[in-house]
């Protein structure tokens, strides 16, 4: 399984160190990717996780000020991204169109894009899931070879979870990863929103889950290791 620690933008330079420290002590077989922000990533030498970082440019290196590329990512061994994280959606305005063009930046230097994807409370009343995620993955997707679209990981993160303490059924996440399964033919399909060391009782009744991309629970490490406890 794959746990994906989604910091946000979280921990100043001497609470990431002691954080570090902490997360040296988690112990576990599963594949632990921790994306810090940016600024954060080169202070990472923990031997038990590997680097992602929670977003990337749609361009190379170049005249793109404020801007971290793909290669420049690389260079700091960073080997997951997260794209189109709904909070990048909607604060950033961030448009299908460009996460593509940045998962094609992340195949082109060898990094492995976790693409999020999710719909709003209003688009489940309105039943349009199928509707929005076809559209999301088809877009953020278009020209990836059949390889790269295995290589993808895709996080399926209902906006109205995230960070609300409200899950969805075990019903309708399975009906969405048969949907996605249906899509793309992604090497793993994670959950994400509000997930914790609580309710992961319920969602690891859930065959098709391949893993957990976490929030807040990445930042509580006491609890994040009752968590991954419990996967067991
Ligand atoms: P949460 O965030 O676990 O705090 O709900 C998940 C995410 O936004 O990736």
């Amino acid at each position: 399984m794959i746990i994906a620690l989604n910091n946000k933008s979280n921990l100043e330079k001497e609470e990431f160190k002691k954080y570090l420290e902490e997360l040296k002590t988690v112990e576990t077989t599963e594949t632990l990717i921790l994306c810090p922000t940016f600024l954060n990533i080169s202070m990472v030498s923990n031997s038990n996780i590997k680097l992602g970082s929670q977003n990337v440019s749609v361009s190379d290196n170049g005249a793109y000020t404020g801007e971290i590329s793909a290669s420049q990512l690389k260079s700091y061994q960073v080997e997951y991204a997260i794209v189109g994280h709904s909070e990048r959606r909607e604060y950033q305005r961030e448009t299908n169109e460009e996460i593509n063009k940045k998962i094609k930046q992340l195949f082109k230097n060898d990094i492995t894009p976790i693409l999020c994807i999710g719909e709003t409370l209003e688009e489940r009343k309105q039943n349009k899931v199928n509707k929005v995620l076809e559209e999301e993955l088809t877009i953020a997707t278009r020209d990836l070879t059949e390889e790269e679209k295995k290589r993808l990981i895709i996080a399926y993160e209902p906006i109205w979870s995230i960070g609300t303490g409200v899950i969805p059924t075990n019903e309708q996440i399975e009906e969405v990863f048969q949907e996605i399964k249906r899509l793309v033919p992604a090497s793993y399909i994670l959950y994400g929103g509000s997930a914790n060391e609580e309710n992961i009782d319920q969602l690891k009744q859930i065959p098709s889950i391949n893993g957990y991309l976490l929030g807040g629970l990445s930042l509580k490490v006491d609890k994040l290791k009752v968590f991954i406890e419990k996967l067991h």
